[in-house]
């Protein structure tokens, strides 16, 4: 049996994001979908995350699951044989971007959780138009409703607290798949490149048509470069 694989949802996410991927590679290996909302710090997470998961594992991570995933890199390198990064990035916040995530957690204060999806992330978090597919549509807001305003609020503090994980980048040495959608414009295919450039093994995949939820927009071009991966 080849290594488990761990998988680390984004924001807001749960083990639906995955979906296509579990039933994509389950026959062959455990797979595992991370709990990424029980503290309010990347390296608590992290750390929780490492506590529930096999001694060793191939590890992907989309977007806040890239934060955990690099900073389970500087905890513990050894237990990872291969790392994916999917939409996400390695930089800190801009000034901008920081304002941003207070008024959502504004929102999130004024009894208005749901309305972060529906009149905020929604568009953003697929690609222009796809965001009225009703696959997707529906399984964004599940996630969202099932993540809950009280955990929305302990990853939304770990985002706005994590370090920037650029210094570490060069010092990954398994094989790595940086992936992002083409038309993702939350962490825009230059972070990828940024990633990819910085890690000495990196193999960069960029998805046509696609923004920043690849893995349940884009399953059948993200599990072709997974299996890539995951033979390398
Ligand atoms: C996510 O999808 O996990 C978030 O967009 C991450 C972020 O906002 O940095």
């Amino acid at each position: 049996m080849p290594e488990p694989l761990l998988l680390i949802p984004g924001l807001m996410c749960t083990a639906a994001l995955f979906e296509p991927q579990v039933k994509a590679f389950s026959d062959e290996r455990q797979i595992v979908v991370a709990d990424h909302g029980g503290a309010h710090d990347m390296h608590t997470i992290a750390g929780q995350i490492l506590a529930e998961a096999p001694d060793r594992f191939a590890l992907a991570g989309l977007s806040m699951g890239v934060y955990l995933a690099l900073e389970i890199m500087s905890i513990a390198p050894d237990r990872v044989t291969r790392l994916a990064l999917l939409d996400g990035k390695a930089r800190p916040d801009t000034a901008d971007e920081l304002a941003a995530r207070k008024a959502l957690l504004n929102m999130a204060d004024e009894g208005r959780y749901l309305n972060i999806t529906y009149d905020i992330l929604l568009s953003r978090l697929v690609a222009a138009g796809r965001s009225l597919e009703p696959g997707l549509r529906d399984t964004i807001i599940q996630m969202a409703t099932d993540t809950g305003v009280t955990v929305f609020r302990r990853q939304m503090a770990a985002i706005i607290n994590r370090r920037s994980y650029l210094a570490g980048l060069p010092a990954i040495s398994c094989p790595t798949l940086v992936l992002t959608g083409k038309l993702d414009v939350i962490t825009p295919p230059e972070c990828a490149r940024e990633m990819a450039g910085q890690i000495p093994h990196a193999r960069l995949e960029l998805v046509t048509g696609c923004g920043h939820l690849s893995a349940l927009e884009a399953p059948d071009a993200v599990n072709a470069a997974m299996t890539t991966w995951l033979e390398t």
